[in-house]
């Protein structure tokens, strides 16, 4: 059976959300009609256009070029009069591009605009965590606004054109590119690269504070082979549909103008040479009227993966399979002409490569003003911009551990706090990668945080106690023992800089780095409170720390304003909120661990595993339960995907489905009650969850649903609602269709992909 449906219904994800959803609809009813005569016009001006275009000019507009040199005015002045260049990419001086600008489109014979890129993926000056610390928000509102903020200030810089939101899932924190990601799961990822599409887009691509984003990397990056940036990916269609493709698509359907092509191979073909992806996929199946650019040189990677003899077949293999613009390689601008003259290569591929540029550039009025004027945009690092940073960093982090009530600190009740560790006060790094931009003088650290917040309440002892957080000198720590033992409490900002996670920053062990577990437990024996806050481009592996440490706040790399949201939240200002975006393991050869795995024909449960130490010493192999088990890391993860604690007491009870069964092409409503236990007011992120028991091809034991942060006041009981349409469990099948068959299900609410609280409901058919 294969079901499609319309937007209305693809958006939907609960009650709220359906009857915001049906408002939209009914004003889109109009604008529809305008948007499709806006299209007409535009697909006009570009057939126009192109009519007029020679071949060079042609392939000039499927070329970008770097931009960074010290006067590219000079470097670039002729190239871009002879229309050779359709786009640059890293000029951030805005009267520079301006002037680019004025050159192609005043002093070039057609008068092409240029696109302007640059890697705005968390922010610009005024950062936000990264999204991987986003993503832990589980408010798609808050990270489309983080997105506005970020296109707000590049737009001031010229910038018309990000390579944002990355949105690779991945399974696998040694990937240093994790920090990028939203993480492991396709339905989180989906919500929040819309999110990010709608907030660096905005409502009118033309508005002067839009910017073009561009998902990426298409795809199924995230699957790199032990986590090794670049390295292989082998994903079958089935996976790669049912997981890697799905936020891909609601990107497409949220209306991105580009998609990047990724470095990877995918099953034997280098993404960018990749035609399934990007004619069968990206073209016949979603319809994508965009362009795709590859990758930084990865058409002449092509190459050098071994799928191309030389620069000339890159060309060909990649403009063949749907590459439209080279990002930095000068391969199309070598090659295409030739590849055209002698056959090799149709003009009407290049005409539709050019058609897909041009119509970004029409839709986002470049042609109607493609100039900058940065007063007409809001200061860098406005009050506004901090905020939203703040409030980011505030819903992003994540509490793992808070053991005997050690958190909330009280400012009063202390009269002495020592603040330890490399990440203290690390204004650069707690921005994290990807921030070319990113100023740290805006940044407020978390030491600063927290004097800010304590004033004269209580005295600050800081001890930096180790250079980098890769240090392994021990000689520092006699100091810090010192001050934890002067003081009341120690709060420990541990984790890793900003360089060790990111593009070609893999970790195989990811331990915390260097000393840091030795400088915990030494500063354990002082025998005060220890509360470590955690700064970190991935999840990190625990273990060898957290049974010395009375509580953890798992704070990402928080962007500029992350001092000011660990000090709230240390001080309870505001309760921890975040929810974990990705399963944080035990031990790293756990990975790829992940909460939505299959069942397998041998499941594992707790009462059957057994641990290497309580092997026997002449135990009959047939003893040690024959489960999908590790000899010395058991089964679950050290924190499971969704967890996050709270300074309230979150209890859910009474799951109903307002029917046992649903036809196909209904909906069924999935109800729980949450109640807040305690007298703090906090937001909690509700999630739902679902099994379908049995598929043509095998289902994920979970797989998530919905989710919705609420705030719940002390003792409030709210009851949540799901509205579930049995388009919401569709899946691709064994042949790849999209399906949803009849049969019974299991769902979840809770707050962790663990949740306990469970009913059950039957799809039947409907006739
Ligand atoms: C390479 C990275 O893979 C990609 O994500 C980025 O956008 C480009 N370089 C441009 O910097």
């Amino acid at each position: 059976m294969h079901r499609t449906r319309n937007k209305k219904q693809r958006n939907r994800t609960g009650r709220i959300a359906l009857l915001c959803s049906c408002a939209l609809v009914f004003t889109m009813t109009t604008i529809n009609a305008e948007s499709r005569s806006a299209a007409s016009d535009t697909e006009e001006r570009v057939a126009d256009l192109l009519g007029r275009m020679t071949l060079a000019e042609k392939i000039g507009q499927m070329n970008q070029v770097h931009a960074e040199a010290d006067d590219p005015v000079a470097t670039l002045g002729e190239a871009l009069r002879a229309g050779r260049i359709g786009s640059i990419i890293n000029q951030v001086d805005v009267a520079t591009v301006n002037e680019l600008q004025r050159i192609a489109v005043e002093e070039s014979r057609l008068g092409i605009p240029l696109l302007v890129g640059r890697d705005v993926i968390h922010g610009f000056k005024t950062v936000l965590p990264i999204p991987l610390g986003q993503a832990a928000t589980w408010n798609p509102d808050l990270v489309r606004e983080g997105a506005r903020v970020a296109a707000l200030e590049a737009a001031k810089s010229g910038i018309n054109w990000t390579f944002a939101p990355m949105i690779d899932i991945t399974r696998d924190p040694r990937w240093g590119r994790i920090a990028e990601s939203p993480g492991e799961d396709p339905y989180l990822a989906s919500q929040l690269a819309v999110a990010m599409v709608e907030g660096f887009q905005g409502d009118d691509l033309s508005d002067p504070g839009a910017i073009a984003a561009c998902a990426k990397h298409f795809a199924g990056y995230g699957e790199a082979e032990s986590g090794r940036d670049y390295a292989t990916t082998n994903i079958p269609e089935n996976e790669l549909r049912n997981v890697h493709l799905r936020p891909f698509r609601a990107a497409v359907d949220a209306g991105v103008v580009t998609l990047m092509a990724s470095f990877s191979d995918l099953n034997g073909v280098p993404a960018t040479g990749n035609e399934f992806l990007m004619r069968q996929v990206l073209r016949d199946e979603w319809n994508f009227d965009g362009f795709v650019v590859s990758d930084w040189n990865s058409i002449h990677q092509l190459a050098v993966h071994g799928l191309t003899a030389d620069d000339r077949e890159s060309a060909l293999a990649a403009s063949t399979a749907g590459v439209d613009m080279d990002m930095a390689g000068n391969v199309y601008l070598g090659e295409l002409g030739a590849l055209v003259e002698n056959g090799g290569v149709d003009i009407e591929i290049i005409d539709a490569a050019v058609a897909n540029i041009l119509r970004a550039k029409f839709r986002m009025g470049l042609f109607d003003n493609p100039y900058t004027d940065p007063e007409a945009l809001p200061a860098f690092g406005s009050p506004e911009a901090l905020a939203t940073a703040k409030a980011a960093a505030l819903q992003s982090v994540v509490m793992l551990k808070n053991g005997n009530g050690a958190l909330p600190l009280s400012p009063t009740r202390l009269d002495s706090i020592a603040v330890i560790g490399p990440l203290a006060d690390a204004p650069y790094e707690q921005l994290g990668t990807w921030v070319f931009d990113g100023d740290p003088d805006l940044s407020v650290t978390a030491l600063q945080g927290i004097r800010d917040l304590v004033g004269d309440d209580a005295v600050i002892d800081y001890v930096r106690a180790m250079e980098t957080s890769r240090s392994r000198s021990t000689a520092p720590f006699d100091e810090a023992v010192a001050a934890a033992k002067r003081s009341d409490v120690a709060v420990l900002v541990l984790g890793e800089e900003a360089i060790l996670s990111g593009e070609a920053h893999s970790r195989a062990d990811i331990d915390l780095p260097g000393a840091q577990a030795e400088l915990v437990r030494r500063v354990r024996e002082a025998g005060k409170p220890v509360i470590a806050v955690i700064m970190a481009g991935r999840p990190l592996t625990l273990t060898n720390i957290v049974d010395h440490v009375d509580a953890i706040l798992y704070a990402w790399h928080p962007g500029t304003m992350g001092g000011p949201a660990i000090a709230e939240l240390l001080f309870g200002v505001e309760s921890p909120s975040g929810k974990l975006p990705a399963t944080f393991p035990r031990m790293v050869g756990q990975v790829p661990i992940y909460y939505s795995q299959k069942n397998t024909g041998k499941p594992p449960s707790p009462d059957e595993i057994v641990h290497i130490d309580e092997i026997e010493a002449r135990a009959p192999q047939t003893s040690l339960g024959m489960t999908a088990f590790h000899l010395d890391a058991g089964y679950t993860p050290l924190f499971p995907f969704g967890f996050g604690l709270s300074y309230a007491d979150f209890r859910y009870d009474n799951i109903r489905v307002s029917s046992d069964e649903v036809a196909l092409g209904g909906t069924l409503t999935i109800s729980a009650e949450l109640t807040n236990h305690s007298d703090v007011p906090a937001d909690e992120v509700v999630q739902l969850y679902v099994r379908d028991l049995v598929g043509n091809v095998t289902r994920p034991v979970r797989e998530l649903k919905g989710f919705r942060r609420l705030r719940i006041e002390p003792r409030q009981t709210v009851t949540v609602s799901f509205d579930v349409h049995t388009d919401d469990l569709a899946f691709f099948g064994r042949t790849n269709e999209l399906i949803v068959e009849p049969g019974d299900f299991h769902a979840w609410i809770g707050g962790s992909s663990d949740a306990d609280l469970k009913t059950a409901f039957r799809v039947v058919a409907d006739d």
